[in-house]
């Protein structure tokens, strides 16, 4: 028996990356899914590729009256939401903020601020009443620029710092009915893309080529580039059996980040054997 068996779980940005991954892993775990999805495209293909237990509404996280949608087929179409998932999100540009154009700012930050925290805030509002009539919980897809700095430009940092003090302010408002909790990937072959009001050309986040990619992953000791291997966690925070007593925690996944050290600086006094045991 899977982990999510028999809950109803609703997925922001479903239609590819990290939120595709964690359609078709909740439904692996038991569960049947609605997906609310930006592009028309990316949610038939959900509908066609996954069947009855995926049901779709394409709209945009930015609206209350959409997530309200998403959350009524819900309970519809499958009698009741257990689990919110939010996940869609953008990329601002890995540009320094002196180097942005002074006339985009002010779209830049309603664009990326819009969709990675308040479409966050809006979800949750949709979602609650649902989730505590089934003592449900929310996972919240956050980021290691969650933790960090240069993972992202000034407005995606801020943006997912934003979502670990969402994490905790719902949590404490919404307990002890729901639990709501975070996980922070590092970097992962999606499709994530960038703000349109830096980069109207449709900027493509992940690496696009070998090289790049090799870059990147260098920095992260477990060189992990699969959303899938991040949905793992989403599933035992979203679990009631499994995480009952874990609410207000935004887990830090970012494929080893944190236990890099300083080898990169250090690693040659290694090699040298200056380091005394
Ligand atoms: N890709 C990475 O390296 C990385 C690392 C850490 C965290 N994340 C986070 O993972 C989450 C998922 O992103 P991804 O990398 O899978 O990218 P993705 O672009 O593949 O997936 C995001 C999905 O959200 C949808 N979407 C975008 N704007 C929307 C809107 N306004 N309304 C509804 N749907 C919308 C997109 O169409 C897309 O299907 C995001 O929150 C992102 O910040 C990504």
């Amino acid at each position: 028996m899977g982990w999510l068996q028999g809950d109803v779980a609703l997925i922001t940005g479903g239609g590819s990356g990290l939120g595709r991954a964690l359609v078709e892993r909740f439904l692996e775990e038991g569960a049947r899914v609605v997906v609310l999805e930006y592009s028309p495209d990316k949610a038939s293909a959900l509908e066609k590729d996954f069947g009855d237990d995926v049901a779709t509404v394409v709209g945009d996280v930015r609206s209350i009256a959409d997530n309200k949608k998403a959350v009524a087929l819900a309970v519809e179409k499958f009698g009741k939401l257990d689990i919110l998932v939010g996940n869609a999100g953008i990329m601002d540009l890995p540009a320094m903020l002196l180097d942005l154009p002074e006339d985009k700012l002010d779209a830049a930050f309603d664009e990326v601020m819009g969709v990675n925290v308040k479409g966050y805030i809006l979800a949750a509002y949709a979602a609650a009443p649902e989730l505590r009539k089934t003592k449900g919980s929310m996972v919240f897809t956050a980021s290691s620029a969650s933790f960090i700095p240069g993972g992202g430009g000034i407005f995606y940092t801020a943006s997912k710092h934003a979502v670990v003090g969402l994490v905790r302010e719902l949590a404490y408002q919404l307990a002890p009915e729901v639990r709501v909790n975070g996980v922070g990937p590092g970097p992962m072959r999606t499709d994530l893309r960038g703000s349109k009001a830096l980069a109207p050309q449709d900027y493509v986040f992940s690496p696009q080529t070998q090289e790049v990619a090799d870059m990147v992953f260098q920095a992260f000791p477990l060189k992990c580039d699969d959303p899938a291997d991040y949905t793992g966690l989403f599933v035992a925070l979203a679990s009631r059996r499994n995480a009952a007593t874990t609410t207000g925690e935004v887990i830090n996944a970012a494929d080893g980040l944190g236990i890099r050290g300083t080898t990169f600086l250090t690693g040659a006094h290694f090699k040298k054997g200056y380091v005394h045991t």
